[in-house]
């Protein structure tokens, strides 16, 4: 077994009599990118607030353990592990972003030469120099979440919890942000992020959690998850009515649609599948103008597992 960063076992937290986690188990191994998705109040915040030792779980929770410390135990310990970035900001924009960085560096004891040295490497990184001696409040979302990260990195923690780092950034602030938390686990940490969007969880996440009524609907490899429903199907597309008919009677299992002129074939989207759909077609002459692949995605997982409780639906186009 590969050593856990974070396991929690029946994690649970109410507010009143609102239970919002409720018997939540989580594992996570070193350095890898885990994605905890969830649409708006699912808990994911309060699930960082609570790994992270700033607000307690219910009495009622099992063992948790974050950097192999106990946390009811020993919250010094997991503290001196981690690094949060909120999800709001922690950035104050009355001052500049190296006097951010400072402050960070001052409120983690490092010697004021050592400071200077870290905070300026990580201004580098950040792609942040030109703007260090600027207000904070004067940057734009993107580089406010690039400091506030860099912030974080501050203290050199082995485990980082984002929460929802990209909410809210445009396309190419969260490509941006999407290169940093790759490079962050390169180094070796170990990422908790929490996110809205399927598109996030999926290009980042070695393992997704799916956050839905205070329980883990379902966890595992984006591919994992996308194999847990059917959907996968190839489309043909005809322009000539008597085509498309000849196509229905001989590819058998379809569903059609009569006025696009369209069938929809369950497939796994396979080369040998795809084959024989041609094949047959071809022994009865036809061909159709447009033939797509339809593979799942986390989307149709999402909402096959919660019966569709809204997350928000974004276009693949606004974020690739
Ligand atoms: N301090 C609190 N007091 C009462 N209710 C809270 C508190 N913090 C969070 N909640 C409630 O818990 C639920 C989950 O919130 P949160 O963890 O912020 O969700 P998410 O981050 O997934 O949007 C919401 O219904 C929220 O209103
Ligand atoms: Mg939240």
């Amino acid at each position: 077994m590969t050593d856990l960063a974070i396991a929690a076992n029946g994690l649970r937290k109410s507010y009143g009599d609102k239970a919002v986690l409720d018997g939540v188990d989580l594992a996570v191994a070193e350095g890898t990118i885990f994605a905890l998705l969830g649409p708006n109040g699912a808990g994911k915040t309060t699930a960082v607030k609570i790994l992270s030792t700033l607000v307690s779980p219910d009495p009622a929770s099992g063992e948790i353990r974050v950097g192999g410390h106990d946390l009811a135990a020993d919250p010094q310990a997991v503290r001196a592990a981690i690094g949060v970035t909120g999800q709001f900001s922690a950035v104050d924009g009355l001052i500049t972003g190296e006097e951010n960085m400072l402050l960070m560096a001052d409120l983690h004891h490092l010697p004021r030469k050592e400071g200077r040295r870290v905070a300026a490497g990580l201004l580098e990184r950040f792609d942040l120099v030109e703007a260090a001696k600027k207000p904070a409040s004067t940057y734009s979302g993107g580089m406010k979440r690039r400091l506030d990260i860099a912030m974080t990195l501050v203290g050199d923690p082995r485990i980082i919890f984002l929460d929802e780092p990209t909410t809210g950034l445009d396309p190419r602030s969260r490509h941006t942000m999407w290169q940093i938390i790759r490079e962050l686990v390169t180094g070796g940490v170990t990422v908790f992020l929490t996110t809205q969007y399927l598109e996030e969880a999926d290009q980042l996440a070695h393992r997704i959690a799916v956050l839905d009524g205070g329980r883990i609907a379902a966890e595992g490899t984006a591919e994992e998850l996308k194999r847990l429903i059917p959907g996968g199907h190839v489309r043909l597309r005809f322009s000539d009515p008597a085509a498309y008919r000849s196509a229905a009677s001989a590819l058998g299992e379809v569903t059609g649609d009569d006025e696009a002129l369209a069938l929809r074939i369950p497939s796994d989207g396979s080369q040998r599948e795809l084959r024989s759909v041609l094949d047959r077609l071809d022994r009865v002459g036809v061909e159709a103008d447009e033939l797509t692949v339809h593979t799942p995605d986390l989307d149709d997982v999402f909402f096959a597992l919660t019966g569709g409780a809204g997350l928000p639906h974004q276009s693949k186009e606004s974020v690739r």
